[in-house]
């Protein structure tokens, strides 16, 4: 059985379609061990529906060292799911490989500081981008810029907002991690 840590900031769809996939079985042989999040968010209501342990540690410049106090020694992956925060590059040198974000837009596109949720897709209408998509990848000391693991595309159309955009990414997120997760589990 391979332990996950989810960190979240938000609503936590993607924490949840990772805990639905894992009880159906999509993901295989994983446990969510803890759920973290920076802030006060539905994602750590929808851990405790499913008796996952929880922590809030607020978001700030003790946030990674607090992080590292509590993740379980026996944790196999952290999964980033809507986290918002920048980790320290010393937390992220010591899960080379072991930890894994997911980016709403087709990286190396609209990635960077500030290039998140609403931000994103804003950047991409404003772009008049002809697809946009979602990105699974390894999370390394640079911002979303560690190796693709899996990305899915979508097109844009002219009757596109920001809005439908960010629905159309959430469907192909709901898609792509579970099949991501598998893959680095399995590796
Ligand atoms: C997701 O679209 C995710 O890609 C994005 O936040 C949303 C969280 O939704 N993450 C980022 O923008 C990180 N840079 P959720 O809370 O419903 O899973």
């Amino acid at each position: 059985m391979k332990n996950i840590v989810i960190l979240v900031s938000g609503s936590g769809s993607n924490l949840q379609r990772i805990i639905d996939t894992i009880d159906s079985g999509e993901i295989q042989k994983a446990k969510v061990s803890l759920v973290v999040a920076d802030r006060d968010c539905y994602g750590l209501e929808r851990a405790k529906k499913h008796n996952i342990p929880t922590a809030l540690i607020p978001r700030g410049k003790n946030f990674s060292s607090e992080l590292a106090k509590i993740i379980p020694e026996n944790t196999d992956l952290i999964v980033l799911a809507g986290f918002l925060s920048i980790l320290k590059p010393e937390f992220c040198e010591n899960w080379v490989g072991k930890m894994i974000n997911i980016h709403p837009a087709l990286l190396p596109k609209f990635g960077g500081k500030g290039m998140w949720g609403h931000h994103v897709h804003n950047a991409v209408i404003e772009a008049k981008e002809k697809e946009s998509g979602a990105t699974v990848h390894f999370v390394t000391t640079g911002i979303d810029e560690g190796d693709v693991i899996l990305q899915k595309s979508f097109k844009v159309t002219e009757n596109d907002t920001p809005e439908t955009v960010a629905e159309k990414v959430h469907l192909i997120e709901y898609e792509i991690f579970p099949i991501a997760i598998n893959k680095v589990l399995s590796s």
